[in-house]
């Protein structure tokens, strides 16, 4: 075994193992009731392609602390909300060559883009995997003559934020089969390949480790179903993509950008694992 084999192995037992027998927690056994309304799932019995992986889904906000959990449950206390308003300011303003907003085609937000984020990410009408992202450009460019927005930049952000909030309560509604489906197993297979020095896959940390602590992360099943989510340590929106980009940093691997063919498939696997969950539009994080 060579120094640094022996090295990596070390670290990534470190990271998991270690930690694993003294810092196990409950996740919390608590209802999400937004603004006091009727409750967003956010546990429910696994997808049957789970089968033999896990038995029951779960929400990240369930793996979160008390304080965290509480400002979810109400607009004025959630920082995410700041941003979807001004996605919904922005919804109305005209931008471009073609002289048209948001509203021009679509109507009112709340009508036009309900149910939207919950089919998230979707085959498009030329095959290809797109993204909210990549929709919102394809209407900025080619319908709009607007420039498009960078993938993880503030305006991005917040219309992704002010469209997702109009799934919430809605079922998490991906399609798998048909012309998904060899996206939908790349995906698959990219979420059990083991990236790092630490060669750890996603599964490693999510599947086989939740409810015990990393470092000071409580692990959660690493949902999708509260994105776009505001992180407190960074105090601002932070994506799907962007989101998994970090996690493939913390195994010390190469990771890849967001928008990139490998996270949209990525996307699309995850997505799925967490059929049976609400969208909660949008979620809180540490
Ligand atoms: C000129 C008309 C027009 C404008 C302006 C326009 N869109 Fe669209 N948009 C469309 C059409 C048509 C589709 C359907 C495209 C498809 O299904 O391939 C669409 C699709 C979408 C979708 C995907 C919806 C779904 O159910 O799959 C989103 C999200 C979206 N638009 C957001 C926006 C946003 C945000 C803006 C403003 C920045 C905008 N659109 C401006 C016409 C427009
Ligand atoms: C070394 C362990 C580790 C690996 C490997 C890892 N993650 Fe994570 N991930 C975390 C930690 C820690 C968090 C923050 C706490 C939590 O929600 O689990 C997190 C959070 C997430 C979240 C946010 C969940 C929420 O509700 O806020 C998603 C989504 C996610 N991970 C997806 C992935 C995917 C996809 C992969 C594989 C590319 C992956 N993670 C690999 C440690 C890991």
């Amino acid at each position: 075994m060579t120094l640094r084999t022996s090295r990596t192995i070390l670290a990534a037992t470190a990271i998991l193992a270690l930690c694993t027998a003294p810092l196990r927690a409950e996740m919390a056994d608590d209802e999400l009731n937004i603004n006091g309304d009727s409750p967003v799932v956010t546990k429910a019995p696994a997808a049957d392609f789970l089968k033999g992986h896990l038995d029951e889904v779960y929400s990240g906000w369930l793996f979160r602390t008390d304080d965290t959990r509480a400002m979810e449950q109400d607009d004025f206390d959630n920082p995410v909300m700041v941003f979807g308003e001004q996605g919904m300011d922005n919804w109305n303003v005209v931008d471009g060559s073609e002289g048209k907003s948001c509203a021009s085609c679509h109507g009112k937000i709340e009508e036009g883009m309900k149910g939207v984020r919950a089919t998230m990410p979707k085959v498009n009408a030329k095959g290809e995997l797109w993204s909210m992202e990549d929709y919102i450009n394809d209407c900025r460019t080619n319908r709009m003559g607007a420039e498009a927005w960078g993938w993880d930049s503030g305006p991005m952000h917040n219309m992704t934020v002010a469209v997702s909030v109009q799934s919430r309560g809605m079922p998490v509604n991906v399609k798998i089969d048909g012309d998904a489906a060899p996206f939908w197993e790349k995906g698959k297979e990219m979420y059990y390949t083991r990236y790092g020095q630490l060669e750890l896959s996603c599964a490693s940390c999510h599947e086989e480790n939740y409810g015990n602590y990393i470092r000071a992360d409580h692990l959660s099943q690493g949902q999708t179903s509260g994105f776009p989510v505001y992180r407190l340590k960074t105090a601002g929106v932070v994506s799907i993509h962007n989101r998994f980009k970090g996690c493939i940093r913390d195994t010390r691997g190469e990771t890849f950008k967001p928008g990139s063919p490998e996270f949209h498939n990525l996307e699309l696997y995850v997505a799925s694992r967490g059929t049976g969950l609400e969208i909660e539009g949008a979620g809180v994080r540490p």
